[in-house]
């Protein structure tokens, strides 16, 4: 999604803020722009349509010295990718970018046409430029119009702007919308993502909803939307320079993959232990009792993060046998008329902590007076900050669009939780072993499947990259994977994938087989394996092209087959699905993609 930064300080402005810019890039963007001001108020602004090098090649011809800027990376919402809708958009003596969605903005544009302010482009953030212009011209600070302004809006924003009244100023304000400052000695950066803050100060302040932010060289100061004080939390940015680098590996994408051994370990690490077959999550705040008097576990989230809550929900149900699991997509469940049974606890489930629809539902399920639990990766997101408690993952930056590290992490996560929620209700220590130990032993088993199956992935996807379409199936825990696995494949691969349970394949899916579809089989040698089998063999019939991933040393005849040694009985699709994620790379690889900012996806949607 859009993306902001920011800087007031001593040195030059323009390469700072195209530097932040290009750590935003991976949230996904079609449009940047960057504009500056010198100490006499004269101002350059430069936008384009495209990539941020295209803007940095227009910055090489209209370099400037001045030390105080703003800029934006832009995901259209209202109006086309064009440097005319490209931000900063610049009315009067005003100056801004904008994040987020003004949702009475054609009411704001025409009250202001009657002022006679003409709009050069279809935004929405134009039309808050203006009107933050328009009463500035009767307010005695910049402040003050803005506040204003803000009263007004209906919708959400991240903005920052400045006025040609007051070149030492930097005004910002949030509303649903992140925004984060980093402060250092005579500087102040600002930035929507903590990314492009990394190596310039370590020092931060995440601002909160309804916060407005004046910035100069002696530091920042917040205020309330009727311009009160409020005092600033300075934390420690957990951030480091290594995470957003590739370090070698050819894409974010890759390179996230290889970690999951270890952000996994880092997502268990002291919350396991395998000698007691115990699990203790010190961030849920929930006592004994009442974990043991919970009936329902709601879990909810978008995508990857929706499909890894329906993973570990299978899991759960497997263990515990008085608690209803039901996985939510957030976008539908927020605008359902959906009933929430007593003694449930919700679940967020959001890597990045800002996802639009995931917070609509945590206000909504807050506003009903449920326990909301978050499972979120971006610490002091705005999902982090408005739960009850929860599970920080701790995978560190997942700067890839595509979610892996992320999924297998929340996975673990979600089940941890359950498990903490059983020994509570006195499932003995026996029951929980096998879970307890194939949560501990799976970082290894990721690492051997990496290593061993990476080549072999490679050649296979070399094949069957010239598809168009695929069918990815799978039977009870293989089917969250089937359904993710195709996830995958649609974004970075741009192939038409449908997940689907390998069951369902004879009410409907199976007439779809044929010489444009390849499938992807999971296939685990468990109690089911006769009844999956027979569902390929049923695809086979019809000249199915399956690449069938399995962990049997049966007798399989299909295309292609992928066979897994593995220790993990439960965890086996954890396996399967890192198989699938190299598959999905690998493909997109070998059809030319973007692997890591594939089109028209943006990292975080912040906008339903
Ligand atoms: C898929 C993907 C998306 C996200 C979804 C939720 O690879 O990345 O489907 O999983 O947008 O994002 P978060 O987890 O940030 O709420």
């Amino acid at each position: 999604m859009c993306g902001i930064v920011g800087y007031i300080g001593h040195k030059e402005a323009q390469q700072i803020l195209i530097g932040g810019l290009k750590r935003l890039e991976y949230r996904g963007y079609d449009s940047a722009g960057v504009a500056t001001m010198d100490k006499n108020a004269k101002t350059t602004l430069l936008r384009s349509k495209g990539k941020v090098t295209e803007l940095e090649a227009r910055a090489q011809t209209h370099k400037t010295k001045d030390t105080v800027g703003i800029g934006h990376t832009r995901w259209a919402t209202h109006g086309e990718p064009s440097k005319r809708n490209a931000h900063p958009h610049h009315v009067g003596d005003i100056y801004l970018v904008h994040n987020g969605i003004i949702e009475n903005y054609q009411d704001l544009k025409h009250m202001l046409a009657k002022h006679d302010y003409i709009f050069k482009s279809d935004t929405d953030s134009e039309v808050l430029a203006a009107l933050i212009d328009y009463l500035n011209k009767d307010t005695s600070t910049l402040l003050e119009a803005v506040t204003g302004a803000l009263k007004m809006v209906v919708g959400a924003y991240g903005i920052a702007l400045f006025s040609v009244k007051d070149p030492n100023e930097i005004i910002i304000a949030r509303k649903g919308s992140p925004l984060i400052v980093g402060i250092a000695e005579g500087e102040v950066f600002i930035a929507s993502d903590a990314s492009a803050l990394v190596g310039h100060t370590d020092r931060v302040i995440y601002l909160h909803d309804s916060e407005i932010g004046v910035c100069s060289r002696e530091g920042i100061q917040l205020y309330d939307l009727d311009a009160q004080v409020v005092d600033a939390e300075v934390e420690k940015l957990e951030l480091d320079l290594q995470a957003i680098q590739k370090e070698g590996f050819d894409h974010f994408l890759l390179k996230e993959i290889y970690e999951q051994p270890a952000s996994l370990r880092s997502t268990l690490s002291g919350r396991i232990n395998v000698k007691t077959n115990s699990v203790k999550l010190g961030g849920v705040n929930m006592s004994d009792d009442e974990l043991r008097d919970i009936r329902n576990i709601m879990i909810v989230g978008c995508g990857t993060a929706y499909y890894a809550g329906m993973m570990a929900g299978y899991f759960i149900e497997q263990f515990t046998d008085d608690i209803t699991i039901r996985s939510e997509v957030a976008s539908e469940l927020r605008y359902r008329s959906f009933h929430v049974p007593d003694n449930t606890v919700a679940l967020i489930v959001s890597q990045s902590g800002e996802t639009a629809d995931t917070l609509a539902c945590l206000q909504e399920l807050k506003r009903r007076g449920v326990k909301c639990l978050g499972i979120v990766n971006a610490v002091g997101s705005t999902i982090a900050r408005e739960v009850d408690g929860g599970v920080y993952v701790h995978v560190g930056a997942e700067i890839s669009v595509a979610s892996t590290k992320a999924f297998t992490s929340q996975v673990a996560a979600i089940t941890m939780f359950g498990l903490m929620v059983a020994q509570a209700k006195g499932a003995s220590v026996k029951a929980l072993n096998t879970y307890v130990k194939e949560l501990y032993l799976l970082p290894g088993e990721i690492e051997a499947v990496l290593e061993n199956t990476s080549t072999e992935i490679k050649k296979i996807a070399k094949e069957y990259a010239r598809f168009e379409h695929a069918l990815y199936v799978g039977r009870d825990t293989q089917f969250p994977i089937a359904l993710e696995g195709a996830l995958k494949l649609k974004e970075v691969g741009y192939i038409q994938a449908e997940g689907y349970a390998a069951g369902e394949l004879k009410h409907g899916p199976i007439a779809l087989i044929d010489d444009r579809f390849f499938e992807v089989y999971f296939l685990q040698d468990n109690w089911l394996y006769e009844k999956s089998q027979s569902n390929l063999i049923e695809m086979n019939a019809r000249g199915a092209h399956a690449v069938v991933i399995t962990n049997t040393d049966k007798r399989i005849s299909a295309e292609k087959v992928v066979r897994i040694k593995t220790k993990l009985e439960i965890l086996t699709p954890m396996v399967f699905n890192v198989v699938s994620q190299l598959l999905a790379y690998y493909i997109a690889v070998a059809r030319g993609n973007d692997v890591d900012q594939p089109r028209n996806l943006a990292k975080s949607v912040t906008v339903e």
